[in-house]
């Protein structure tokens, strides 16, 4: 990292008992001495069915992964940048000790959480009762970003196109379309085709294509099967799929942190449909190859330049403060759609033949997996440090 020559005796005057007088420029400075004291703890999604995971097995509407390879990866970067006590641990019943016998100072989280409905926003909720800072979504955009159908409210109310969609809730019965007046709202005359999926899925699992309207009823009662919560009926859109990444406004580039008016838009990605193929295979299934992934360039640079406006609007209309990855697709004519916003999105470290769809256009702005790593933490701490020295005092005093 680069250093503008100060020594740490010459931060002693920024720094009285209990305030700190922050500005960016002392960014570098006090990340060094923070590397060497913070303690921090990436954490991974539990398993529910291992022994003292939680009291009661429940039941998850979100497709559960553990997360944990990717968890060891950030961690090995987060070393590799210097910081010196980085822990690795799932986010059980546990968590809370845990995390109080290590004495750690800030989560990274890297997880979907356990069980129970709404699962993604539990972690952030727990850390927020125990006064434990994060890098990672609030409950409430958690939350609103793992429901489809809440995330596309907000985007109507500013004005950000998703396609027309209804839901449906297992306790609403049996869908019959042409009864719905709200289905009539939505779409109009409009037939099908239609997707029906999971209001909070992942990778898409339980998605489904289907041609008419007639078909509908059977693919959300398939939803309700699986998942026991909300279905999304929403119009098919037909055309190309994008994603593009966005995080905060402090960014580590070409060796030197900057701290920029707009959020970090990145990784503008066309996702390749094979022919016939309508729904993007899931990564679970088919990897993240340069073929199925194709990083957008000059060549469509107004394109490019619409997918980046976008996810910077979205950052910034919903106040977010970590990474997410808009997936995006067309209608017939072009127009941009939003699909979704995820919260969590992969941050697999490139390696030979597999990458993330986030990390895939880093180095168009000569950044790496490490690069990207260290501006989250960065971007999270300068945030805190801003925003919240008051609230943070236990990673204030390290920096005496
Ligand atoms: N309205 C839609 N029109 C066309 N394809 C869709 C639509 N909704 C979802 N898809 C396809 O299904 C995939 C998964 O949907 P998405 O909303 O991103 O959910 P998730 O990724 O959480 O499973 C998308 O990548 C896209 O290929
Ligand atoms: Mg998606």
């Amino acid at each position: 990292m680069k250093q503008k020559g100060k020594t740490f005796d010459m931060l002693a005057p920024q720094i009285t008992p209990n305030r700190l007088h922050y500005d960016f420029s002392l960014l570098p400075q006090y990340l060094e001495v923070l590397f060497a004291k913070l303690r921090i703890a990436v954490v991974f999604g539990g398993n529910c069915d291992r022994e003292g995971s939680v009291i009661y097995k429940t039941h998850n509407p979100r497709s559960w992964k553990s997360y944990e390879v990717v968890a060891r990866e950030i961690a090995a970067a987060l070393a590799e940048i210097g910081c010196k006590q980085v822990f690795v641990m799932p986010d059980d019943m546990n968590l809370p000790e845990k995390l109080k016998g290590e004495n750690i100072h800030l989560v990274w989280l890297n997880t979907g959480g356990v069980q129970g409905y709404n699962p993604v926003c539990h972690t952030p909720a727990l850390l927020e009762m125990l006064g434990m800072p994060y890098v990672g979504h609030n409950p409430l955009n958690s939350s609103t970003l793992d429901n489809k159908h809440a995330f596309k409210r907000e985007l109507e109310s500013v004005g950000i196109k998703t396609a027309p969609f209804v839901t449906w809730h297992p306790s609403q019965g049996i869908l019959q379309p042409n009864l719905q007046q709200r289905f009539a709202i939505a779409f109009g005359d409009y037939r099908g085709p239609f997707v029906v999926k999971p209001v909070s899925g992942r990778a898409s699992l339980y998605v489904h294509f289907v041609e008419k309207i007639e078909g509908l009823s059977q693919a959300v009662a398939e939803v309700h099967r699986t998942t026991h919560n909300t279905a999304l009926i929403e119009k098919y859109l037909p055309g190309r799929e994008f994603c593009v990444a966005v995080c905060g406004y402090v960014t580590y580039a070409k060796g030197s942190f900057s701290k920029n008016t707009k959020p970090f838009a990145f990784s503008t990605v066309e996702r390749v449909l094979e022919p016939e193929e309508r729904i993007f295979t899931s990564m679970d299934k088919k990897a993240i190859t340069a073929d199925r992934g194709r990083l957008m360039g000059a060549e469509e640079s107004e394109l490019k330049q619409e997918l980046i406006d976008l996810a910077r609007k979205i950052y910034w209309e919903f106040s977010l403060n970590s990474l997410v990855r808009i997936d995006i697709r067309s209608d017939a004519s072009g127009e941009l759609y939003v699909l979704e916003a995820n919260p969590k999105p992969d941050l697999k470290r490139p390696a030979e033949n597999v990458t993330s769809l986030v990390a895939l256009g880093l180095a168009e702005y000569g950044m790496s997996y490490n690069d990207l790593i260290l501006s989250l933490l960065a971007d999270r701490l300068d945030y805190l440090l801003t925003q919240h020295g008051d609230i943070i005092p236990h990673i204030v005093d390290l920096l005496h």
